[in-house]
């Protein structure tokens, strides 16, 4: 098969920016919808079926954004997407962000090493958080540490002598972190008296105060012993390296810490979900954001001076929540109304500056603009399903570790060893903890964790290249991960694929053999010619149930798909590691050619991110460091 689909000569990448001209348009916030309560006159008909149509006209050039965007970001054997030629040490991106005069208030550490961790109600097994979280903790200085320490805190320095490095627990593309976090909390003892908006600063794991809040925030709007994490991008750290398909690689992070804030939290008993009815404007607000200068998009990428392009993006806001919370609705239109009043705060501190020279590639932030959320306030739309545990058939795969031990040692891969080989049982296991629906049901709605932080029916499924898997044929197969698209699915890909249970699959695991062959030169050269994707036990790449998803329900699904990817290879590390391997996510695959291979037309279903699971090469030139205290670097 591998052959059959490749062309017989690949070429090298050119990476050449072409520079078109595009319009040039402000950096302008998305009306929030007003509705009209009076008795309409023919003229007043008129003019509300034109607001209508016009409206209408907007959400369609706003998806329509998004699909050039997607498209012209794509790889090909011939092309890739347009970034800068050679990278610009000079200017890279501070990763650190800081809010300069905030006061800074520390957070508590943590033992990472056994035998100081003893698995207690302390520290849960990671296998076991899959079946039922631990009973709730009370929001302390303690808790809200150890949720930090153990999702978006450094988890190392790396030196060789020459450069030294910090890693984190959340992965990043490219190791440049374009994801900062906000904890906004009612009042906790040792950090502050009154509720606050507070930045997280991962070097110091510490909590940068940037403003307190009114004090019935959290008592008028939320359950008790409730908090909210904001996320925000900071797109030109991502851009600086990867230019124009940076913007995907910001999402594909957003997920990432989205999934390893669920998987800290869960650690202590807490619930997650996004609070996903708020707009950009609100998330904006509600994180002291609104304050970055607005700029003007120019109509192509320039070079130059740009300190406005080092803004926060706000993404998305979580809600955590003692798990088992009776159930609650959450009343965003009051809420907006409220944190419209967040401007008029005191806010502290000011952004400190990422780089000197920048450069603006212009569709990131015209493909920004286009996919802001607006604010949707129908009521019962804060559903929150019962937890349920995810499928198991091997539990002994796991090796015994704590949760903080598989989330503080996650590191990706460099190099895969090409031997290490995985039984078909922990295979099995491992895909069981990928689905979002509980064992048994039908898979759509994400209610397993850590899918069960995102608030809609899976969109992504999975087309794996197995490669290393004892008892299993090598080849194509599909995890279908919301079956309701099933049918879909076959029709949309190749007519020659089996679509046949693979021997031992438990029954419930959607999971289907297209067409034995040994795959391992074809996943290698459709992942950027990384051989990573060949030489694990199997590699794979995340199908999104694409342009329908975002005709449906608007651009805004744009980002979010991406965000599902993420939760999706946050599991996939945390697994790896769990079983005693390693994994990495692979931002960089040649679109269409995947597509091709599977038989996609069209934008019904698209590849967004590849990863491959497997074990690791380790670099024995690398040194590592402890993560705290680090040596005193902007690394
Ligand atoms: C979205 C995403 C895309 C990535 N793409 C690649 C890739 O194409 N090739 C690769 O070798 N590593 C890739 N990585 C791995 C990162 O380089 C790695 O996460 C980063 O260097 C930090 O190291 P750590 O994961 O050990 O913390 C990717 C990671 C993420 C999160």
């Amino acid at each position: 098969m591998a052959s059959k689909f490749l062309p017989s000569r690949l070429p090298l990448p050119l990476n050449s920016p072409r520079f078109h001209r595009l319009p040039s348009t402000n950096k302008t916030m998305i009306p929030i919808a007003s509705f009209s309560s009076s008795s309409p006159s023919a003229s007043s008909v008129d003019n509300s079926v034109r607001k209508q149509e016009e409206e209408e006209e907007e959400l369609q050039e706003k998806v329509a954004q998004a699909l050039t965007y997607h498209h012209q970001t794509k790889h090909g054997f011939a092309n890739y997407a347009r970034g800068p030629r050679g990278l610009d040490w000079a200017n890279q991106p501070n990763p650190f962000r800081r809010y300069i005069s905030a006061p800074l208030l520390p957070l508590l550490h943590f033992p990472t090493d056994r035998p100081i961790v003893a698995v207690t109600d302390d520290a849960p097994l990671y296998s076991s958080l899959f079946h039922s979280l631990p009973p709730p903790k009370p929001i302390s200085h303690s808790t809200i540490s150890q949720l930090f320490f153990d999702s978006l805190a450094l988890s190392a320095w790396k030196t060789t002598g020459f450069s030294t490095w910090s890693l984190r627990v959340n992965p990043s593309s490219g190791n440049l972190h374009p994801t900062e976090a906000y904890l906004i909390a009612p009042p906790i003892q040792s950090i502050s008296d009154s509720p606050f908006v507070a930045h997280y600063a991962p070097k110091e794991h510490s909590l940068e105060l940037r403003a307190t809040i009114p004090s019935g925030f959290f008592p008028n709007f939320f359950p008790d012993n409730s908090f909210l994490i904001g996320i925000s991008s900071i797109f030109w750290r991502e851009a600086w390296k990867y230019g124009e398909r940076a913007f995907r690689y910001c999402n594909h992070d957003v997920g990432h810490a989205i999934g390893a804030i669920a998987m800290a939290a869960a650690t202590l008993g807490w619930d997650v979900k996004l609070l996903d009815g708020f707009g950009y404007k609100d998330l904006e607000q509600l994180m002291g954001l609104q304050f970055f200068p607005d700029f003007k998009i120019p109509s192509r990428p320039i070079k130059g001076k740009f300190p406005e392009i080092e803004f926060e993006h706000p993404d998305c806001l979580i809600l955590v929540f003692p798990n088992g919370s009776n159930p609650f609705d959450v009343n965003y239109k009051e809420l907006s109304s409220v944190v419209n009043e967040f401007t008029n705060l005191e806010w502290k501190g000011k952004s400190n500056s990422l780089s000197k020279e920048h450069i603006c590639w212009d569709i990131i932030y015209r493909t920004a603009e286009a996919v802001k959320k607006p604010l949707t306030i129908q009521k019962g739309e804060f559903l929150v399903d019962q937890f349920k545990s995810s499928g198991i058939c091997s539990e002994n795969s796991y090796k015994g570790f704590t949760i903080r031990e598989v989330v503080r040692k996650r590191r990706s891969a460099v190099d895969m060893d090409g031997v290490t080989v995985m039984d078909r049982q922990t295979f099995y296991q491992i895909l069981l903890h990928c689905l979002p629906s509980g064992k048994g049901e039908k898979h759509r709605r994400q209610s397993t964790l850590p899918f069960r932080a995102l608030s809609w029916d899976a969109e992504v499924h999975a087309a794996i290249f197995v490669h290393r898997v004892i008892g299993l044929p090598k080849g194509l197969y599909f995890l279908v991960r919301n079956e309701d698209h099933l049918e879909e699915l076959k029709m949309a890909t190749r007519s020659e694929f089996k679509w046949e249970k693979p021997e031992g699959c438990p029954d419930d695991l959607p999971l289907y053999e297209l067409a034995s062959s040994d795959c391992r030169e074809l996943a290698k050269h459709l992942s950027c010619h990384q051989d990573i994707a060949s030489d694990g036990c199997f590699s794979l790449g995340m199908m999104a149930h694409f342009e329908p998803t975002l005709s449906e329900k608007g651009a805004w699904m744009y980002p979010r798909l991406f965000w599902e990817t993420g939760v999706l290879g946050q599991v996939l590390y945390l697994e790896a590691h769990a079983v005693g391997i390693s994994a990495t996510g692979i931002g960089c695959f040649f679109d269409d050619p995947v597509h091709e291979l599977l038989g996609f037309r069209g934008s019904k279903f698209q590849s967004l991110y590849h990863f491959t699971v497997g074990g690791p090469v380790l670099d024995k030139r690398i040194m590592s460091l402890p993560a705290y205290p680090g040596p005193s670097i902007d690394a």
